[in-house]
C-alpha cells in the first residue's frame, strides 16, 4: 500500500508531529510511505502543483500530518487544500486521515 503524507508543518522535516509519522513508518517497513512537506513549499507549490499531483494520484491512502497553531490548522495546509480544489486531485476512493498534535 502506498500512502502519501502531507506534512503541513511549515518546519518541514524538523516537525514535531512528523515524529509520529516516522514512528509509524519505522514500525511498518512494508508500507510505502512518502512525504510531501507541503507546509514549507507552499510557495512553490503554488507555482507548479505536479509533484504533489502525481503523489496523490499514486497513492492508495493520504495522511494529513499537521501541528495546530493559535487553535488552527496551519495556513499553509488551507492553502494545500486549496490548491487541490483548483487542480482537481480526486481522492474519492482513497482512504484519509489525518495526525495532529
Ligand atoms: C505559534 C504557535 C502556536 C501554537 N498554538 C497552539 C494552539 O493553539 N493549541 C495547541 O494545542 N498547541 C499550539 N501550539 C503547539 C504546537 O501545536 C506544538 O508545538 C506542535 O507539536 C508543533 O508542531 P510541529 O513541530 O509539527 O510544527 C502552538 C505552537 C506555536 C509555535
Amino acid at each position: 500500500m502506498k500512502i502519501a503524507v502531507i506534512n503541513g508543518s511549515p518546519k518541514g522535516q524538523y516537525s514535531i508531529t512528523l515524529q509520529t509519522v516516522l514512528y509509524l513508518k519505522k514500525k511498518n517497513p512494508a508500507l510505502d510511505i512518502e512525504i510531501l512537506h507541503a507546509g514549507q513549499m507552499i510557495r512553490s507549490l503554488e507555482n507548479d502543483f505536479t509533484r504533489a499531483k502525481e503523489l496523490i494520484d499514486a497513492s492508495d491512502a493520504i495522511i494529513f500530518s499537521y501541528p495546530v497553531y493559535t487553535f488552527l490548522a496551519p495556513s499553509q495546509l488551507h492553502r494545500f487544500i486549496e490548491l487541490m480544489k483548483e487542480h482537481k486531485v480526486d481522492i474519492e476512493n482513497k482512504f484519509v486521515t489525518q495526525i495532529t498534535t
